[in-house]
């Protein structure tokens, strides 16, 4: 998953219930977290916490944290010091201030946070979330909680359902998780320790939230999993269902116009999800579908079970099926033993595919992941420079797909106001940035734009009503 943090938790029903404590949420890493930090919110206000945007204002601080690459656990121990000084603070105007943390991190660390970090009265695993307010009673009472057991009941069966207010407030597109946790091991990952074994949510109460969400006035759904693609469940027929059943259910609910998903894996695309790509409007032609690295070599080292080949063909596949699809993707350079020759593979492997999009790494040693064991780990000036020149070539595609949308007619969600009055930003197919003229009344609305010009991360755009071709 990708690390594009934006939803506001905060700021629901700020105005609300005055007197009412308040939460600040801090979330760090993938959207998953995202979506997990607006749970966290929604099991609060049970207990009467309003979320804000002002951490100096709030009752309760957590930090939902990621552990996906370096300094990680460093940079929330440099966090957990700034806020013990605000704890002192309040503590000698005789005010409380409880802090927690939740997340990988959490997760990872345990019991440690307690000790390194003494301000801190909670630390709660992803999978332990439900168990909020219960950890809350606790650490009024004066215990210090850690809850990171990988609870034996489904978190989800026990959280209250996102109400309609929060869902409005929170805008016309949604993050849903369908599925936890990976089987995969990639050997430079530590996501299978932290997030635990795949499990998938049932369908029944997938659909239900997707139906809470459009009720909501939600129009574009992105279901999410640490390996979304290997959702499996019982569905209404008795059989087993994946992703791709999902998704068509899914575009049957009038008034939700855009599905996507993330993140998959190559060894996941099966036929269902290819047709799904062929046959459903409501699915957006973009895919985030991480290869890592080009080398037959390193993908086997990285464990990843598919070759450069394999990848290739899956995405002439899917192309076939959906011409205009959009790819992006993840790289780590500088895999233990990763040579000049390897690396020129991945270089290859993005020319081949000319991406629209990716996010690109250098690799960084995960204590506890197979990867951390091997001795021939790539010097750190290395990785740079292989670094700078994947994303150069990587920046190169990106900007020419987005000049190839130039001039083109598309349909526009438009999500929310733009920098300039008068504007609105909404989301092309390919889940660009795009800046138009419209009232803010428009949002939530699906217009036709032609689009203009290219500004450094987002587009420009005109209403297309009426002219030719729209
Ligand atoms: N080092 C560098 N990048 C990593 N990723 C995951 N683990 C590591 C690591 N140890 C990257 C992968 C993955 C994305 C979410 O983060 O590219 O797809
Ligand atoms: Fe990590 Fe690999 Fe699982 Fe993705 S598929 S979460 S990279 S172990």
């Amino acid at each position: 998953m990708n690390e594009h943090v934006s939803l506001p938790v905060a700021g629901e029903d700020a105005a609300k219930r005055q007197n009412s404590r308040k939460v600040f949420i801090k979330t760090y890493g993938c959207q998953m977290n995202v979506y997990d930090s607006g749970r966290m919110s929604d099991a609060l206000a049970g207990e009467g916490y309003v979320p804000t945007e002002e951490m100096g204002e709030a009752d309760l601080i957590l930090l939902n944290t990621c552990h996906i690459r370096e300094k990680a656990a460093e940079k929330v121990y440099s966090a957990l010091g700034r806020l013990r000084d605000m704890k002192n603070e309040r503590a000698a105007d005789g005010k409380e201030l409880m802090i927690g943390v939740a997340g990988c991190v959490a997760q990872a660390e345990g019991e440690e946070i307690l000790r390194r970090a003494p301000a801190v009265d909670m630390v709660i695993g992803p999978q332990t979330y439900h168990r909020l307010p219960e950890a809350l009673k606790r650490a009024r009472d004066g215990q210090r909680v850690v809850d990171t057991e990988y609870a034996v009941e489904d978190k989800f069966e026990h959280l209250p359902a996102t109400d309609k207010a929060r869902i409005r407030a929170r805008g016309v597109t949604a993050f849903l998780t369908v599925q936890e946790g990976c089987d995969k091991f990639c050997t430079f990952c530590v996501v299978p320790y932290t997030r635990g074994a795949e499990v998938s949510r049932p369908f029944s109460q997938i659909v239900d939230e997707a139906q809470r969400l459009v009720d909501g006035g939600v129009r574009e759904i992105t279901l999410l999993g640490q390996n979304v693609n290997a959702w499996r469940s019982v569905g209404p027929d008795g059989r087993e269902w994946s992703l791709g059943n999902l998704l068509y259910r899914l575009a049957e609910i009038p008034g939700l116009a855009r599905l996507r998903y993330t993140t998959s894996h190559p060894r996941d695309m099966d036929d269902g999800l290819i047709e799904a790509h062929r046959d459903l409007r409501a699915l957006m032609p973009y895919l985030h579908l991480p290869v890592q690295a080009g080398s037959d070599r390193i993908l086997k080292a990285m464990n990843r079970r598919h070759t450069a080949a394999e990848y290739l063909r899956l995405i002439e596949r899917i192309r076939k099926a959906r011409p205009d699809i959009a790819m992006s993707g993840d790289f780590i350079v500088g895999f233990p033993g990763e040579t000049d020759a390897d690396f020129e593979d991945t270089l290859r492997i993005v020319e081949e595919v000319n991406y629209a999009q990716a996010f690109s790494f250098k690799y960084s040693t995960r204590p506890g992941t197979p990867g951390a064991e091997l001795s021939d780990q790539v010097p750190e000036e290395i990785k740079a420079e292989r670094l700078e020149r994947l994303q150069a070539l990587l920046l190169k595609q990106q900007a020419a797909f987005a000049k190839s949308c130039v001039g083109k007619v598309i349909d526009l969600l438009l999500e929310k106001p733009g920098r300039m009055p008068g504007q609105l930003i909404g989301r092309s197919p390919w889940l660009q940035s795009v800046n138009v003229d419209a009232k803010a009344s428009q949002i939530g609305d699906i217009i036709k734009v032609r689009i203009t010009g290219t500004g450094p991360n987002s587009l420009f755009a005109e209403p297309a009503e009426g002219l030719i071709g729209a």
